[in-house]
């Protein structure tokens, strides 16, 4: 699953394993044009805050072609950067990636010359996602206990990033050290992305998953079924709250009352140190249909309104530790998080 999103440069072609067809089909999308790539991260052919970044930094390149068509393709491209940088707004890992492609761009670059930066920028992204969530893995498997049950929500897996993943990166990492570890995976509504992906990709790695519907966390836990809380992340702020897929923070209120230990996992790529809390970052909201329909048929009444944040924000105070590639920041995250960017060569 580590190639299901593929840069295939002689045919200039981005190719993304379509994540809503998972598990019944394995099919890819072709992106050709910067519109392609826009359509594959809004419709979610891709998502997941890491590999939506490395999707966007082969996207740029896509968009590099297409705009170096014109004789003037400077401020087109600069229009094409745009409108990916906005495709989706919580993952911050997009606006990070365009960001770090647009530095890289010099206004005396000939097209041929910034294609080379850019290709090798892009894979540069995919490269360094792998190996921060390699080292994730090794720290935050320090973290569970032979023959403990971990719950995650959402998809924080090979599919969310460019392989291996941040939440199931830890489990998998336990996993190769010898640990026997069960998963407990929230369906999580209203996109299923642990239902189909996590469940999907945890079981063809042999992990034993079970799924459980989002609302009976509560009794899972006071059960004793759950003994750590693994979740990714969409965007941190300077203060380590964080957002994260609807669903999280009703989560992670439900582990400290159960006082289980509640971890994200994220790569330094998730944080955004522009923002000193977690009240401003935008909680996307998706079309209704999601809610009202099921694999497309209609579930709910006609004309009734519908509510469907797509992500909600966990405070700082109800997280146990932030597994970083940095190692496991602790609170009081402001100085953790600070000194974690610190330790990291700048990008
Ligand atoms: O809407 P999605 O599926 O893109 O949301 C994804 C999540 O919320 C993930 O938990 C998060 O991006 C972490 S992925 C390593």
């Amino acid at each position: 699953m580590e190639n299901h999103i593929q840069f295939l440069s002689a045919a200039k072609v981005l190719a993304l394993l379509d994540q809503r067809r998972l598990p019944e089909r394995e099919e890819y999308v072709f992106c050709r044009t910067t519109a392609d790539v826009v359509q594959a991260l809004q419709n979610m052919t891709v998502r997941g805050a890491p590999a939506i970044g490395v999707s966007a930094a082969f996207g740029c390149v896509l968009a590099a072609w297409e705009a170096g068509a014109l004789r003037n393709w400077r401020p087109r491209l600069k229009i094409l950067l745009r409108e990916i940088l906005e495709a989706r707004p919580t993952a911050v890992n997009l606006a990070w990636a365009v960001d770090r492609m647009r530095r890289l761009w010099k206004p005396e670059d000939s097209l041929e010359r910034l294609l080379e930066i850019w290709i090798r920028e892009a894979e540069a992204i995919r490269e360094e996602d792998l190996a921060a969530n390699r080292r994730m893995g090794a720290y935050g498997a320090a973290l569970i206990a032979d023959g403990e049950t971990v719950m995650t929500h959402c998809n924080a897996g090979r599919l969310a990033t460019a392989g291996f993943g941040t939440a199931l990166g830890v489990v998998y990492a336990a996993m190769e050290s010898g640990k026997n570890i069960r998963v407990i995976a929230n369906e999580t509504r209203p996109v299923l992305q642990g239902a189909r992906l996590t469940a999907y990709e945890l079981n063809m790695a042999g992990v034993p998953v079970t799924i459980a519907c989002d609302s009976a966390c509560a009794l899972l836990m006071r059960r004793g079924m759950v003994h750590k809380v693994l979740a990714g992340a969409d965007r941190i702020a300077a203060n380590g709250d964080t957002v994260n897929k609807i669903g999280t923070y009703g989560l992670a209120l439900l582990a400290r009352a159960h006082k289980i230990p509640f971890y994200i996992a994220a790569p330094l790529s998730t944080i955004d140190r522009n923002l000193p809390d977690g009240e401003s970052i935008p909680l996307e909201e998706r079309s209704s249909q999601e809610v009202t329909h099921l694999a497309g048929v209609r579930i709910a009444p006609e004309g009734v309104p519908v509510l469907n944040y797509a992500f909600d924000l966990t405070p700082a105070e109800l997280i146990t530790g932030i597994i970083t590639e940095q190692g496991i920041l602790r609170a009081p995250y402001g100085q953790s998080i600070a000194g974690a960017f610190a330790a990291e060569p700048s990008k």
